[in-house]
């Protein structure tokens, strides 16, 4: 029996966590640099958190869909795009972003190192484009002082949510994500009553209990951000962090949300930027402005362990037709029903 190893998306939420978003360099040589880095993630991984073992380090590598087309010889995901903006009440901007690095782990000390040894192989090849340091604050409590992340699906449930099944079987056991860095108003947002921040969340405060729904706003954050399909709820798995830089009044939430189809959070994101109904938005825009907004398909540990570093993607010399025209057909290769990732030039692995 064949099988692939998902990347640890539904990795305990962590203490600390470093987000870094890189756009790849021009050139063959760039590219080749990250498809070397790929194979290698795995052993920098466990060359670093071994030294800790009750560390929990993890590492999460995602492709904007770009990248994907620069650097791997397969077809694209099915519903990997680059992220869209949305202009509605108030803005989802979106900004660019080849590769997302989301290493977390019980301290900082084990990230940092993590973070510093893929850019020391990355160097030269891949320029920053955001790197922010979470926390975790008082109580799991984001800087607007609600804890965040109560809902979270976990076990079997958050494996369903996030996990890409039959639907994209080349894919399967890989995942989405959608990022976004947000800044706080505190002083603002501090000058509102409780009550009524309260009302923008749908929870209360101090004991995290969530309002009745009658009771609920209908702006609220989680009014908007719960779906429903076919009566069965929607759910995504999200690991927001607070960060921040005291001296220049910066505090922030950086949003991360992973889940099997992108449109799941795309959607949320419509309900909470252009409202639903269109106008019924999320307050907790209004003290809250997404600077950053980034999505990348999350690919197996199998595939990432199998990319070799020399394979060249299909160019448009080799199709005749602009390569953002297409969705770019490998040769020799098979997408096997049993969800395992036959594709490209990766071997087949985990045979059983
Ligand atoms: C400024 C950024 C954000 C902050 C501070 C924030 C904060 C919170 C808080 C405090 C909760 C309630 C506790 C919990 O269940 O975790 C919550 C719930 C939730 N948030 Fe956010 N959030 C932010 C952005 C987003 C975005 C961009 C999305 C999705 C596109 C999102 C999706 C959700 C979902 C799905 C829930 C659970 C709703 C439920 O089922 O009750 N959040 N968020």
């Amino acid at each position: 029996m064949s099988f692939v190893v998902s990347q640890p998306v539904v990795a305990k939420l962590s203490r600390s966590a470093i987000f870094l978003v890189v756009t790849i360099n021009p050139g063959s040589g760039p590219e080749t640099a990250v498809r070397g880095l790929c194979g290698d993630l795995s052993s920098l991984l466990r060359g670093v958190g071994f030294r800790n073992l009750d560390g929990q380090l993890s590492c999460i590598m995602g492709f904007g869909s770009q990248a994907w087309d620069r650097l791997f010889d397969t077809p694209r995901p099915k519903d990997l795009h680059p992220f869209r903006e949305i202009r509605g009440v108030h803005t989802a901007v979106s900004t660019p972003g080849d590769i997302l690095f989301h290493i977390r782990a019980a301290s900082m000390d084990l990230c940092f190192e993590l973070a510093t040894h893929i850019m020391s192989r990355l160097a030269g090849a891949v320029s920053v484009a955001d790197e922010v340091h979470g926390f975790k604050f008082f109580d799991d409590r984001d800087l607007l002082g609600f804890v965040d992340g109560t809902e979270n699906p976990v076990g079997q449930a958050a494996d369903a949510a996030t996990l890409i099944g039959d639907e994209d079987a080349p894919f399967a056991g890989g995942s989405y994500v959608i990022v976004q860095k947000y800044l706080h108003d505190l002083e603002r947002w501090n000058k509102v009553p409780v009550e009524e921040q309260e009302n923008i969340i749908g929870r209360h405060k101090l004991s995290d209990i969530e309002q009745p729904d009658a009771v609920k706003k209908p702006y609220a954050h989680n009014v908007l951000t719960s779906l429903e399909e076919n009566g069965e709820q929607i759910q995504i798995l999200r690991d927001n962090m607070p960060f921040g830089e005291v001296g220049k009044g910066e505090f922030g939430t950086y949003f991360i949300g992973y889940a099997r189809d992108p449109r799941h959070i795309e959607t949320m994101l419509d309900n909470m930027f252009i409202g639903n109904p269109p106008g019924t938005y999320d307050h907790l825009l209004d003290f809250s402005r997404a600077v950053t907004g980034c999505l990348f398909f999350v690919p197996t540990a199998s595939f990432l362990d199998d990319v070799d570093p020399d394979a060249q993607p299909v160019t448009e010399t080799d199709t005749g037709t602009p390569e953002s025209l297409t969705t770019k057909v490998p040769q020799q290769k098979t997408s096997h029903s049993d969800g395992s990732l036959g594709i490209g030039s990766l071997k087949q692995r985990g045979v059983t």
